[in-house]
């Protein structure tokens, strides 16, 4: 299974995240020798260590946790003195993350990756010296190398991260107590998840967004009926907000405020601010200063539509590039770079990307949504579906939220999928094979559904958008 340090491999994959390793499995399985360098000391990259996964598990844990505390009685089911036991619920996340970083470790074993344990740079085009997290120190030459080294939190410029007080999504995942008071700024996809986490978890949290819109761009309708759920939620909410500085003063954390517009400042006082501002493209260290590879004003790899940098030989993929920021971007990118390099074809549907905020309810969608469609002069008509009609949403007594579907006003294609309500995370995987398949809303409409289930509201919806009506609404 080793192989020598000077071995000649036909990929080297820089970077074990989403899009690294899934990008050296799939080359290897084409019968390519494959080496991924990953400093991290383990496998899975962002989503895996510190992202996807450990938010999950906490989201999961503290939404079971706070429904036993506040939802359970109205079942018929009573649990006398319900307790957190935060060190166990992060030993949980723990152990979700071994489990999977450990599994890519094996696969690698199974498909025959040389798996290198250390930072990667560019000495040349094809030359990759590799520091060794146990001090040693090596060269790797190979034909294709692929950039895939992911990305991380954006600073706001004046306010250090010290990952206790004033923290990144890291250190807002490990928190050892329950803050009495967070700042979360940024109302994203981060804030909006992990200030869930720690409000369920008992925080009085506060979050404080520019813009006058939760949800980072998503659609408008949608965006307004979350904010709303997060409101009553105990969620509180400071929009069109700027934020000014952060200094720690003792055990506190002194947030200045001021309306993006400029007016009254304000200091909020928090035991733990979270800054969740976006992430970017991490580059650093990784010698491409020494190669010439073009980075944009973000700091993103430039790439052509083959994933190649203008150093032909140079690809990149995941967050370090362009596209959104998840993790089924980069795994998708990371099989189709390595079929272009084994066969010379590959591709990934960036129209068909979902994206899924692992709040309660969820929110999910995917294809355009009504602000693009306007902005793009595109006529549709749009199906919206309450969950308070479907039966298994009631049965459950879980009905906030809806399912929009929009559709081309002429051909009935399916343009975009919206869904706000439980399970949209899943949901959201048929209208992403509808969108693939080009199907209309009549196709869905006349799809026979499961009852009951919550899919079916996506079908109604599909009928109010294609007939104007629906039955159960
Ligand atoms: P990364 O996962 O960042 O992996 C890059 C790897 O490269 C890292 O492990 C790094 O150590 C390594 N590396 C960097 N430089 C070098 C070097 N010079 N030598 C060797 N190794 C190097 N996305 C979703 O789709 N769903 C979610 O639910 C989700 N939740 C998230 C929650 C949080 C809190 C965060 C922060 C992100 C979340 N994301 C989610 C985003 C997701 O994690 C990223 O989009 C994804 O990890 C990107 O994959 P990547 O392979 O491009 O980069
Ligand atoms: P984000 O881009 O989702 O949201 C950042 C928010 O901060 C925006 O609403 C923006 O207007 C606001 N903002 C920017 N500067 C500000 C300032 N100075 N003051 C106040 N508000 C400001 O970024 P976030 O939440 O940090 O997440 C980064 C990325 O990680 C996401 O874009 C996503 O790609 C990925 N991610 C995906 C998840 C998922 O798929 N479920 C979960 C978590 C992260």
């Amino acid at each position: 299974y080793s192989t020598p340090a000077d071995a000649e491999y036909d990929v080297v994959v820089i970077g074990g995240g989403p899009g690294g390793y899934p990008a050296a499995i799939k080359a290897a399985q084409q019968g390519l020798k494959v080496a991924c360098i990953e400093k991290r000391g383990s496998l899975g990259g962002t989503c895996l260590n510190v992202g996807c996964i450990p938010s999950k598990a906490m989201l999961n844990n503290s939404h079971i946790y706070h429904d036993t505390k506040h939802g359970l009685k109205s079942r018929g089911i009573e649990v006398a003195d319900v307790k957190l036991n935060l060190d166990q619920m992060h030993k949980a996340r723990v152990k979700a993350v071994t489990g999977l970083t450990r599994g890519v470790e094996f696969l690698f074993k199974k498909y025959g990756v040389d798996y290198k344990k250390g930072t990667g740079k560019f000495l040349t085009a094809n030359e990759i010296e590799i520091a060794g997290l146990d001090g040693s120190q090596s060269t790797i030459k190979g034909k294709n190398i692929i950039i895939a080294t992911g990305s991380e939190a954006t600073p706001i410029p004046g306010i250090e991260f010290d990952e206790k007080k004033i923290v990144s999504s890291t250190g807002a995942l490990e928190l050892p107590q329950v803050p009495k008071k967070m700042v979360v700024i940024g109302a994203g996809v981060i804030g909006l998840e992990l200030g869930s986490v720690w409000a369920r978890l008992g925080a009085e949290v506060t979050v404080v967004e520019y813009l006058n819109a939760i949800g980072a761009g998503m659609d408008a309708e949608l965006a307004k009926t979350f904010h709303k759920l997060l409101s009553k939620q105990g969620l509180k909410f400071k929009m069109g907000t700027k934020v000014n500085g952060a200094s720690i003063e003792g055990d506190q954390v002194k947030v200045e405020v001021e309306a993006a517009k400029g007016g009254k400042q304000e200091t909020l006082d928090a035991d733990v601010v979270l800054v969740s501002i976006g992430r970017r493209p991490y580059t650093a260290g990784l010698g491409l200063e020494n190669v010439g590879v073009e980075l944009d004003n973000r700091g993103r790899v430039v790439v052509d539509n083959e994933f190649k940098t203008n150093v032909p030989n140079i690809r990149c993929i995941g967050d370090a590039t362009f596209g959104p920021m998840l993790a089924h971007k980069a795994e998708d990118e990371g099989f189709a770079v390595s079929e272009m390099i084994g066969t010379g074809h590959g591709h990934v549907n960036y129209d068909v990307i979902p994206s899924v905020i692992y709040t309660h309810p969820e929110v999910a969608w995917v294809g355009k949504n009504e602000q693009e469609l306007k902005e793009a002069g595109v006529k549709y008509k749009t199906g919206s579906y309450p969950f308070v009609a479907n039966s298994r949403a009631r049965t459950n007594d879980d009905t906030d939220g809806m399912v929009k579907v929009l559709v081309d006003a002429e051909t009935d294609r399916m343009l975009g999928v919206h869904i706000i309500g439980p399970n949209a995370g899943e949901m959201i995987a048929e209208a992403g094979l509808a969108l693939e398949y080009g199907a209309s809303g009549e196709d869905v409409a006349r799809t026979c559904h499961a009852h009951p289930t919550l899919s079916e509201a996506f079908k109604e919806a599909c009928m109010l958008a294609t007939y104007g009506q629906a039955i159960n609404f």
